[in-house]
């Protein structure tokens, strides 16, 4: 959900204004990928590398989640949404948290859209945790070293028991994946496009679909 702060910065709004309207336009955009049949849908909310920036934007940023996530308890189940989260929550508010838990709980029986919020998400470190995980499984004598293969890793990804996603949608404009769904991505059609995020429409996303309907998926064979 790239661009917030550039989109502010052309109206000489403040950067909070920019992560508001983005969230206003996650909001509709998710909606309307649920309505489009999207199975899976995950977005990159707060990557590790964003504790970088100012403190009064990440704060702006956090009272942002607290906000989006007690109105989603409500609106999202409406809309038969399975939330979930991803990422390394260790730096997060244990209200933040808590929060997060009880979205999870309260629609974990939803069928429609499946929605991956990653906080304090980095691909890197999603792999380097499945590493961590899986050595610990060999150290206590549960798993053979021999054993280590591409389903183990993906099964100790933080997306686990979830299809690898078909198509990367970055907007704003930069041609870059900045750490996000590493492993994952393998064989994903990337698609990117000059649209700041909050000004980001339902059409762009038509858009985006059409030319993820063009690529001829081959996954390394003819
Ligand atoms: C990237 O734009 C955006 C972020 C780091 C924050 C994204 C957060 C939201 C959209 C808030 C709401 C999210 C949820 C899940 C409620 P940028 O600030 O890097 O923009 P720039 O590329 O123009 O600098």
């Amino acid at each position: 959900m790239d661009g917030n702060r550039r989109w502010a910065k052309k109206r000489s709004l403040p950067r909070s204004a920019g992560h508001r309207y983005g969230a206003q336009t996650f909001r509709n955009i998710t909606k309307y990928c649920g309505k489009c049949g999207i199975k899976y849908l995950t977005v990159y909310a707060f990557s590790t590398e964003n504790w970088k920036r100012p403190k009064s934007e990440v704060d702006g940023i956090m009272k942002l989640f607290k906000e989006y996530l007690n109105e989603s308890i409500t609106d999202f189940r409406k809309e038969n949404i399975k939330t979930c989260f991803i990422g390394d929550f260790t730096p997060l508010s244990p209200e933040i948290i808590e929060l997060m838990r009880e979205a999870e709980e309260l629609t974990k029986d939803k069928t429609g859209l499946c929605l991956n919020i990653a906080i304090n998400y980095g691909g890197r470190e999603e792999i380097a945790q499945a590493a961590r995980r899986l050595a610990m499984e060999v150290a206590q004598g549960r798993l053979s070293p021999d054993d280590i293969s591409d389903e183990q890793l993906t099964a100790h990804m933080y997306t686990a028991g979830q299809p690898d996603p078909d198509l990367i949608l970055r907007p704003s404009g930069e041609y870059r994946i900045s750490n996000f769904l590493l492993w994952q991505s393998a064989y994903a059609e990337y698609v990117f496009m000059d649209i700041l995020w909050p000004d980001f429409k339902p059409a762009d996303l038509d858009k985006a679909l059409a030319e993820y309907a063009k690529r001829n998926r081959r996954f390394g064979g003819v």
